[in-house]
């Protein structure tokens, strides 16, 4: 007989002691989204994302190449950037004090500095980060040795075996915040238990009495039977360990970033691709913002249940809530 773990307690979601630790134990040891090769589309563009607390910068080089780099100075932390995206002239230039990086990272000149025996500025490059592509998505992580991004995709790799995402662009984003723990949002994304009384009109597109989640290595791969062939939904949803939605809809993709702010808010950033020139269909989107609204709500009220004393531990479905059991293991685990 199959057995009906209990949830993880409820102070991992109410305590913010558990957000330092789970940044150093999770999210600087995993790989994290960052954006798709489209907001990079010629040399010496750039696009600035903050992971977790961590604000980091991917640059094309003049050569072509994507780096990934920590978006800090070296002299005072200043910010290398004070917008998401755009190209520059050839060097990063800090708008706090003047410093120029060359676009590999290194210190070209820092500004204005005055004479210093003992400053080697060949020793104050840029932080550099490790990234990684998989189909046009760069990830980065601020491990120095992550695990290969290749390995952790590989179940989604098999099932979209046939798909072909080589010409597909950024078509829109969304950025939605929520007041809850991350590992709230996160579990509710991990089981389709809800979603016949939570989602009316997701549960009119797919056969949610056949809805399946199957965990395989780090992911969790969501399965529901589209209703109509004509739908918006394909029927298939990934997730990957830690935050990481990948959403396949009949035309185009939604990836989507589930980024803790804090131990008590969550943002959502949709990212939309579509094949090149395709606008988002009115109707995926429209789709996206309801069922999104409803799972702010619910996890919303959740959190203030959890944050208000009386409820310490569940029970998970062992028919539904597998990838949840999966989630808390792993958590414990890091
Ligand atoms: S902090 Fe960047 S130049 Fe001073
Ligand atoms: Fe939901």
């Amino acid at each position: 007989m199959t057995q009906s773990p209990l949830t993880a307690p409820a102070s991992w979601y109410s305590d913010p002691s558990h957000w330092p630790r789970e940044r150093a134990g999770v999210f600087a040891k995993s790989w994290q989204f960052v954006t798709h090769e489209s907001a990079l589309p010629e040399p010496r563009s750039w696009r600035a994302e903050t992971l977790a607390g961590y604000p980091v910068l991917l640059v094309r080089g003049e050569d072509g190449e994507v780096r990934g780099f920590h978006n800090v100075c070296r002299h005072r932390a200043g910010p290398l950037v004070r917008t998401e995206q755009g190209v520059c002239d050839g060097v990063l230039v800090c708008p706090y004090h003047g410093w120029r990086y060359a676009l590999d990272g290194r210190l070209r000149a820092a500004r204005d500095f005055g004479a210093a025996a003992d400053f080697d500025p060949r020793e104050y490059g840029l932080f550099p980060l490790n990234i990684a592509p998989w189909r046009g998505l760069w990830f980065a992580s601020v491990a120095e040795n992550p695990a290969p991004l290749a390995a952790l995709l590989a179940p989604l790799e098999l099932r979209l075996a046939d798909a072909d995402w080589s010409n597909l662009r950024i078509a829109a984003r969304r950025t939605h915040t929520l007041a809850c723990n991350w590992k709230t949002y996160v579990e509710n994304y991990l089981e389709g238990y809800h979603v016949p009384l939570l989602h009316p009109t997701l549960d009119a597109e797919v056969h949610s009495d056949q809805y399946t989640v199957t965990v395989e290595g780090r992911t969790a791969l969501h399965y529901a039977p589209p209703r109509d062939p004509m739908g918006v939904y394909d029927g298939l949803w990934a997730w990957v360990w830690p935050n990481i939605g990948v959403n396949v809809y009949r035309r185009g993709l939604m990836i989507e970033r589930m980024s803790p702010l804090g131990a008590d808010r969550t943002q959502l950033d949709y990212l939309y691709l579509m094949p090149e020139g395709d606008a988002v269909p009115g109707e995926t989107l429209v789709m996206a913002d309801q069922v999104t609204a409803e799972d702010k709500w619910i996890v919303e009220r959740v959190q203030e249940n959890l944050n208000s004393g009386i409820y310490e531990h569940g029970r998970l479905s062992p028919k539904h809530e597998g990838a949840i059991a999966a989630f808390q293991t792993w958590l414990r685990e890091a």
